[in-house]
């Protein structure tokens, strides 16, 4: 469904990717692992688009996405939940969640708010209450929603559980788990790897805006000191 081959980004004159190559099938769920700086967030904005590559092709579906713009790849069905959530903190849960609808991709299994609160029925209770009123699971909760409510052919979760504690944490990894049962196509960056190797059907880990290592859970638990050498736990 996704492919980037020989992904190049930078920030001004400082060069983050060096060649990523990435690769998503229909109803994968795929993980992107490594340490911190190492190229992971810069990966997901140049495939949604924040930070262009400078060199490189990324399609979707087989559609050259590479030169289009974050808006315009969202309504080609690719959704960011973005490191640290980024939810709007004035406006209510409920104005959060229709807040990118108008980058709603038509489909025919389309998500609605009552989806939504029935995955997450904590945002049902506080659906009036304002986005900083949250705990930083609920905000997690609310950016995946919403990232759900533009109907994503591909759902990117930038530290997907980050900062939350050990029972939240479990629950995101439960919900990713259904979604994936449903068919959705995920691409997830986390840390943590006993979760993700529960229901992760590939891996990639970046290094030094590289792809240094890939292969399924069975090749990572076979690979010897694989925690140590490449995510420095
Ligand atoms: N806006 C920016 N301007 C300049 N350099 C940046 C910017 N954002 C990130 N970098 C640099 O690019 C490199 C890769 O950063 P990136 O955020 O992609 O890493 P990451 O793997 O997501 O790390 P983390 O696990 O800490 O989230 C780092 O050296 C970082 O300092
Ligand atoms: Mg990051």
């Amino acid at each position: 469904m996704l492919k980037a081959e020989n992904i190049h980004a930078a920030y001004g004159s400082s060069q983050v990717l060096f060649g990523v190559d990435l690769e998503l099938r229909e109803g994968q769920l795929v993980a992107m692992m490594g340490r911190n700086g190492m190229g992971k967030t810069t990966t997901v904005r140049a495939i949604t688009g924040l930070t262009p590559p400078s060199s490189g092709t990324i399609t979707l579906d087989g559609r050259d996405v590479t030169r289009l713009k974050p808006h315009q790849i969202g309504q080609a069905g690719v959704a960011l939940v973005p490191e640290g959530r980024q939810i709007f903190p004035t406006l209510t849960v409920r104005e959060n969640l229709i807040a990118t609808e108008r980058h709603r991709r038509e489909t025919t299994q389309q998500w609605t708010l009552e989806r939504v609160f029935d995955l997450f029925p904590r945002l049902r209770e506080r659906a009036s209450q304002m986005g900083d009123s949250l705990s930083g699971g609920e905000q997690q909760m609310l950016a995946i929603g919403r990232a759900l409510l533009t109907n994503p052919r591909l759902l990117i979760l930038d530290e997907a559980t980050e900062g939350l504690a050990p029972l939240i944490r479990h629950e995101i990894w439960e919900v990713l788990a259904g979604l994936k049962a449903e068919g959705q196509t995920i691409l997830v960056i986390d840390k943590n790897l006993d979760e993700m190797a529960v229901v992760a059907d590939y891996a990639y880990v970046v290094l030094k805006g590289r792809i240094a290592w890939q292969g399924d859970v069975e090749a990572m638990r076979a690979t010897p000191d694989f925690a140590e050498t490449y995510l420095g736990v």
